[in-house]
């Protein structure tokens, strides 16, 4: 099949991006050992506007300097107890009361900020063993999503605004020794990403989970960051420049070319692939099942 090269977009000393569609070509320079995880850069060498960026999501708070679990590398000390910590938390699962819930509000047609206040409490009860305040679900609305976004003043001191609201909330309201990026990241998460994809599943009752998440993946890209001077085999006509060069890969759109959960959860690979990925297609399974009984 014919794939075009990556895009890059190169300024000297300003910004150096490649985006990257092709499933093949995010595979191949993911496993080079030429790219890495953001932070494996101490954050004040990060490019710029990666740090200007950044600062306004979820992944990172600047004050603490914290970044969330995909971002570190493997290499990280603290990768492992984290991931660790993920896996036991999420493997305590749902309930099918909390299914039957979210399928009766789907019904009744709530609101998107009910549908994402009740989705949190789902998802991240867990971490704080009671329920998340209304006042957190919605200003976690409110990070940026966008890379375009952060260029709208308005937009991106929201997005630093709510994500310093989001941290302070977590500082106060966890173990000391939870990570409280990595806890914080998911109420957004579920606010921006997981509740949409309820509606997405209530339009779409009669396809296969795997299909319809392949279709409508919910998170757009992930980045990496070059550590190794490298043009992937003539795939790029100039080499990158270690810490500098960042590339895009677009997984959302190599998912619904290639029908791989494997690029709705990672890079199309199971190593390192999201620590929720059963739990939300189990979950979103059985309300698949739920509303289609009760329709
Ligand atoms: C629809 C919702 C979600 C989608 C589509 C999604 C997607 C992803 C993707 C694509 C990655 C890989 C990132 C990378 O390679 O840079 C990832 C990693 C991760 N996700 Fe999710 N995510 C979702 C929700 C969540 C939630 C709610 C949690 C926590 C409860 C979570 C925890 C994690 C963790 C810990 C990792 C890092 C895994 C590792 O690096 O070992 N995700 N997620």
């Amino acid at each position: 099949m014919l794939s075009f090269n990556p895009l890059r977009i190169n300024i000297p000393y300003l910004i150096d991006v490649i985006i990257v569609k092709d499933s093949e070509q995010i595979k191949k320079i993911d496993t080079s050992g030429a790219v890495d995880r953001l932070h494996v850069y101490e954050t004040e060498l990060l490019p710029w506007w990666v740090k200007r960026y950044f600062r306004s999501t979820k992944f990172h708070d600047d004050q603490r300097d914290l970044w969330f679990c995909p971002f570190e590398p493997t290499s990280n000390p603290s990768y492992h107890s984290r991931r660790a910590y993920f896996e036991e938390k999420v493997a305590t699962s749902y309930s099918q009361e909390e299914v039957k819930k979210i399928a009766q509000l789907l019904r009744e047609n709530a609101s998107d900020e009910v549908l994402a206040h009740e989705m949190v409490q789902v998802v991240n009860k867990r971490f704080f063993g009671k329920e998340i305040p209304q006042e957190i679900t919605e200003t976690a609305k409110y990070t940026v999503q966008k890379m375009t976004e952060a260029l709208l003043p308005w937009k991106y001191s929201k997005g630093v605004k709510s994500q310093q609201q989001l941290m302070e909330y977590c500082q106060h309201n966890l173990d000391p020794n939870v990570h409280i990026l990595d806890v914080g990241h998911n109420i957004g998460e579920v606010v921006q990403a997981t509740a949409g994809s309820l509606k997405v599943l209530k339009n779409n009752l009669d396809k296969p989970i795997a299909e319809i998440f392949t279709e409508y993946a919910p998170t757009p890209q992930v980045p990496r960051i070059a550590v190794k001077s490298s043009t992937f085999d003539g795939l790029l006509s100039s080499p990158t420049n270690p810490g500098k060069t960042v590339f895009i890969f677009k997984i959302a759109e190599a998912a619904a070319k290639t029908k791989d959960l494997n690029f709705t959860f990672s890079t199309g690979k199971a190593e390192r692939a999201c620590v929720f990925q059963d739990f939300f297609l189990s979950f979103m399974n059985d309300l698949q099942q739920e509303l289609k009984a009760g329709s």
